[in-house]
């Protein structure tokens, strides 16, 4: 199945979960993300892959006027039903790809882009685009999972997230985020990981795994090294398993 297809099912499916999801209206990284982007009430903000909307509406009491686009529908709606329901009127919805964006070059302050780039089949393409985007002195604004820098540690948790999610298609350490971000002619300004503690049976609910999967995910973590787990910080708490999801902050100019 296409990339896009395996995105809108997965997504068009848990949209209302993600609405409620209390990580996603409320995770620090949210508040750390806006906190660092210094909005100002005249500028004009892109929030790519807004999901349920959660960044674009943090955004939009700041600044005059964002655009949050997305891959999936249903995602788009619960934006839209959140945004009347918070009384918001400067935020328009748009369906479209984070790789191909139908966006004049030069015309945002500000581009945000939140939890979703490891969804993205070429982050490289999403990176030229929030540059393009971007006149020059504007913000790129990045939260996205993250893996450690060694080779077991990040293929333990790739297994984990591609079979929780198969939308998953890679996930950036930070040093490659750090090159990623400069080779698109973006100008790293500040760079930060942040870690959060999930449930796995939580974290798995999220994402509605069958039973079946979440055995085989139980199965492969049981087998892999402890090295590896312990590199993601998986390890049980009163009788049930944890792990530290590891987000990378990162703040550019173009
Ligand atoms: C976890 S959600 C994003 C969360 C959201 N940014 C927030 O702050 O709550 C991931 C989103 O990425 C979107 N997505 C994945 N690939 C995409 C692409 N190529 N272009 C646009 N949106 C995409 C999905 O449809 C989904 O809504």
């Amino acid at each position: 199945m296409d990339q896009r297809d395996l995105v809108q099912q997965q997504f068009g499916a848990q949209a209302e979960k993600y609405a409620q999801s209390p990580s996603h209206a409320f995770g620090r990284d949210l508040g750390r993300l806006i906190e660092l982007l210094a909005l100002r009430g005249e500028m004009r903000a892109l929030d790519v892959a807004t999901g349920a909307g959660h960044t674009a509406l943090a955004l939009a009491p700041l600044v005059r006027e964002v655009v949050a686009v997305d891959l999936t529908p249903q995602m788009l709606s619960q934006a839209q039903a959140l945004a009347q329901e918070r009384n918001l009127h400067n935020v328009t919805f748009v369906e479209a790809d984070a790789e191909a964006l139908p966006f004049e070059d030069h015309s945002f302050d500000v581009v945000t882009c939140r939890r979703a780039p490891h969804h993205f089949t070429d982050v490289p393409r999403f990176l030229a685009e929030a540059a393009r985007l971007l006149r020059s002195g504007g913000s790129f604004g990045l939260t996205d999972q993250t893996t450690p820098e060694y080779e077991n540690g990040r293929n333990f948790i790739e297994m984990f997230e591609q079979l929780r999610d198969p939308s998953h298609v890679r996930a950036l350490s930070p040093v490659q985020w750090h090159g990623a971000i400069e080779s698109a002619g973006l100008h790293i300004a500040h760079l930060e990981l942040q870690t959060e503690e999930r449930d796995v049976e939580e974290y798995l609910d999220v994402a509605a795994v069958p039973p079946q999967g979440r055995a085989e995910i139980y199965r492969r973590i049981a087998a892999a090294s402890r090295e590896a787990a312990e590199m993601n910080g998986f390890r049980e708490v009163n009788g049930r398993l944890r792990f530290e999801r590891r987000r990378v902050i990162a703040i550019a100019r173009r």
